[in-house]
């Protein structure tokens, strides 16, 4: 049974309890992180904190930790666990109150943290890509802040798992913006093309990953807004997230991508990312 936190304390998983009052429970009020763990060492921890604290003053919530707070926590729930590679699971929320939509006079943030499982994406998925469909991006404008509230990316997801697909691709007003719970990247003539991160995308950190390697060894990106039609002539489709790591869509709405199968610029990035993880594994974070 993993041990996890809540408020303070450290606990088995079955005995931590949240007050139904909690406004989390009640309206999705609150913001969370996911921060993949390799051989116990917590993968580009800054840059997850940093974006905690976006989305903390995105919903005008004081963080309730510092970063040595977090990093201590953090920490224990890694050390803790019964994985050696594990997702911690991290969410602050107002905490309880009257159900009224205004703040509560007094905020209790909770604080939760938990450790998920973290498999390496399947050789098979890696070796031979996903299917996605694509949907009309139904979210609010500040998909920028990493809300709980995830009620429009949950429907958005489920379309594609009725599909029997791996994720749904969101469009907007005529443009690709992200994937239900993912970063997402084309390749063209040899290109590699991002959205650029606006409000109305997470800014992701394996997506920062990505370009960053990109940039490293000199392959060609463009960060520009990318229409719907190039997204259904790309060469190349990937998604990316801290869970995923980088997955290459060889299907987009029953159509082969590509010539269907994983393309030579998602081979070489998977390649890049997976010896730069390793980097990290050996306790020696890459510049
Ligand atoms: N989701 N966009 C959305 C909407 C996401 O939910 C995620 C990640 C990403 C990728 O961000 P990152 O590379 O920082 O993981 C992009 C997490 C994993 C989740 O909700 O479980």
């Amino acid at each position: 049974m993993p041990t996890v936190h809540l408020n303070g304390q450290f606990l088995p998983l079955e005995e931590a309890r949240v007050p139904v009052m909690d406004r989390g429970f009640l309206f999705g009020d609150g913001v969370y992180e996911v921060i993949p763990v390799y051989d116990r060492q917590p993968f580009r921890l800054e840059e997850h904190l940093s974006r905690l604290q976006d989305s903390l003053d995105g919903i005008r919530l004081a963080n309730p930790h510092s970063v040595a707070e977090w990093t201590a926590l953090i920490e224990r729930i890694v050390r803790d666990a019964e994985w050696e590679d594990v997702g911690v699971y991290l969410q602050v929320t107002r905490g309880p109150g009257p159900r009224d939509h205004a703040f509560p006079r007094e905020v209790r943030p909770t604080v939760f943290l938990m450790p998920l499982e973290l498999p390496a994406p399947p050789a098979e998925l890696v070796a031979n890509g996903v299917a996605a469909i694509t949907a009309e991006d139904i979210r609010w404008s500040r998909c920028d802040i990493k809300a709980t509230a995830l009620l429009a990316n949950v429907l958005l997801r489920q379309l594609s798992v009725d599909a029997g697909c791996a994720e749904t691709l969101l469009i907007r007003d005529g443009q690709l913006m992200e994937g239900s719970a993912s970063s997402v990247f084309l390749v063209k003539d040899g290109v590699i093309l991002a959205p650029p991160k606006t409000r109305l995308i997470l800014p992701g950190i394996t997506y920062d990953v990505a370009l960053e390697l990109a940039g490293r060894e000199g392959l060609p990106y463009r960060v520009r807004p990318i229409a719907e039609a190039e997204l259904r002539a790309a060469d190349e489709i990937w998604i990316t997230s801290s869970t995923k790591e980088i997955l290459a869509v060889t299907r987009l709405d029953g159509q082969p991508v590509g010539d269907g199968r994983p393309g030579p610029l998602y081979r070489r990035m998977i390649a890049l990312y997976q010896a730069y993880k390793h980097t990290v594994m050996r306790g020696n974070p890459a510049p």
